[in-house]
């Protein structure tokens, strides 16, 4: 039977999400506390938490929506364990700008206090923007970035298998001596070009097997990076020939690597937008897209790609007529488009389309990411995409906080459970029991 795996996206700051309701912000944490308890009341296999190590700016000045600052993911996370006890908490945190020891250990520690329900989204983001905060720049060629990645995880899977919490409980259980398990505590030895660690890990394991594994990336060594260590994919194809294509190409990387396909469970973000009707789902998402695409928000987009200050650019005018600069142009996620391929994607859409202005334009190609339909239609879509081999389920991204995903569990999730596709409760106590990726440690532990 077909089985959708689903997470809760809580963006960091504001951005393309409107804020409807909440009286604070997106760094409330009432507003965190009300996501995470909703996402965890239908059942949802993860919460999830980007991370941005630098506010974006355009022209030296901070985004306006991004006003709000952004809270520390890890942090956040460890602030929900308390009001939550099922839900697995997955932290977006960069493997490039971060020491090992310290990610490691508070990873663990959340791993260990939630019981097995923490989760790494490892990124390698090393564009200079993010590493002017570290003064480091654009530390580290692109083609390193997962050479260090993949000694932190070596580190990562040793430290977090290193000892276990059950081996000190049976020695206190029979008063053996302590020291026993003092002894069955393996040393680190990772001598990396990146990474040299040796000694013990402090933390020790609930579950005996590492926190799960997300990564985004998109580039050829972004994919084999996932299909060797991730046990999730976060990635931008969620429908259509691009998303058959990542799925075939990913999954088909992890047969060198020994590993069956379902090891690996591919997960983009996903916007739903529930009607009574199709048209009325439609015609409230394309509200919806035309509030969040204010004249600041073109302008910074158009920015980005072309690498110049287009701050007084007509958001209903053209695309810019010249070429983006390649030197400075292209600020956005994946280094596997050049911001030429991206401006000449859009002329061709605009050209294709009859579309006049960057606003129209732009409501295209976000509005591509939105599945608006009525609650049935929604849920067969879903099944019907996990069916064809599109993606293994989705990461919900909300159009509005606080209350965004609520008719998600409301009305969606009833139908999915309705075909079978989803759970009317949680099964297992871990992440990595969600995902079905559960080991044999973990069930002789219930
Ligand atoms: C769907 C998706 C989401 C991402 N989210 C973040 C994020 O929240 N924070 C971040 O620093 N980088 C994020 N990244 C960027 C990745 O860290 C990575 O640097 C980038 O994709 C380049 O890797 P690649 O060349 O393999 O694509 C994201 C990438 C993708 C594909």
């Amino acid at each position: 039977m077909t089985r959708v795996i689903l997470g809760a996206l809580y963006p960091g700051q504001p951005g393309w999400t409107r804020w409807n309701d909440a009286p604070g912000s997106v760094i409330d944490i009432d507003a965190a506390r009300y996501v995470a308890r909703r996402a965890e009341e239908a059942h949802l296999d993860f919460i999830f938490m980007p991370e941005g190590l630098r506010l974006l700016e355009t022209a030296g000045l901070i985004d306006e929506d991004k006003l709000t600052g952004r809270a520390d993911a890890l942090t956040m996370l460890a602030t929900l364990l308390g009001s939550t006890e099922r839900i697995g908490l997955v932290a977006t945190l960069n493997s490039t700008y971060s020491e090992p020891r310290d990610l490691l250990r508070e990873l663990a520690t959340i791993d260990l206090l939630s019981e097995g329900r923490a989760a790494w989204n490892l990124v390698t983001s090393n564009d200079a923007f993010t590493g002017e905060n570290f003064r480091r720049g654009g530390y580290l060629a692109y083609d390193e970035r997962y050479g260090r990645a993949a000694e932190y995880v070596a580190l990562l899977r040793q430290a977090t298998t290193s000892w276990q919490l059950d081996d000190i409980i049976a020695d206190t259980a029979t008063d053996r001596p302590l020291t026993e398990s003092a002894t069955a505590r393996r040393h680190l030895d990772v001598r990396g070009a990146y990474i040299c660690h040796a000694g013990t890990f402090p933390v020790p394991s609930v579950t005996g097997q590492p926190p799960v594994l997300f990564q985004a990336g998109d580039s050829p060594d972004g994919r084999d990076f996932a299909a060797q260590w991730a046990d999730a994919v976060f990635s931008h194809h969620v429908s259509g020939p691009s998303a058959a294509e990542f799925y075939r190409d990913t999954k088909s990387r992890l047969a060198q690597f020994g590993r069956p396909e379902s090891d690996l469970k591919i997960l983009p973000a996903l916007k739903v937008v529930v009607g009574a009707t199709k048209a009325e789902a439609i015609e409230r998402a394309h509200e919806l897209i035309s509030v969040q695409l204010s004249d600041e928000v073109i302008r910074r987009e158009l920015s980005a790609v072309w690498g110049v200050d287009l701050s007084n650019l007509d958001p209903d005018g053209p695309l810019p007529p010249f070429d983006p600069d390649p030197g400075t142009g292209g600020k956005f996620y994946s280094e596997a488009t050049t911001p030429q391929q991206t401006a000449d994607r859009w002329r061709r859409i605009s050209a294709e389309h009859g579309y006049r202005s960057a606003r129209r334009l732009l409501a295209h190609v976000h509005g591509g990411s939105v599945l608006a339909d009525t609650a049935t239609g929604v849920a067969e879509e879903m099944i019907a995409r996990v069916e064809t081999h599109l993606v293994d389920g989705f990461i919900l991204a909300p159009s509005e906080l606080t209350t965004g995903l609520d008719e998600v569990y409301d009305l969606v999730i009833p139908e999915l459970v309705d075909r079978g596709a989803f759970r009317t409760d949680y099964e297992t106590t871990t992440l990595r029991g969600h995902f079905g990726l559960s080991s044999a440690r973990e069930e002789a532990l219930r």
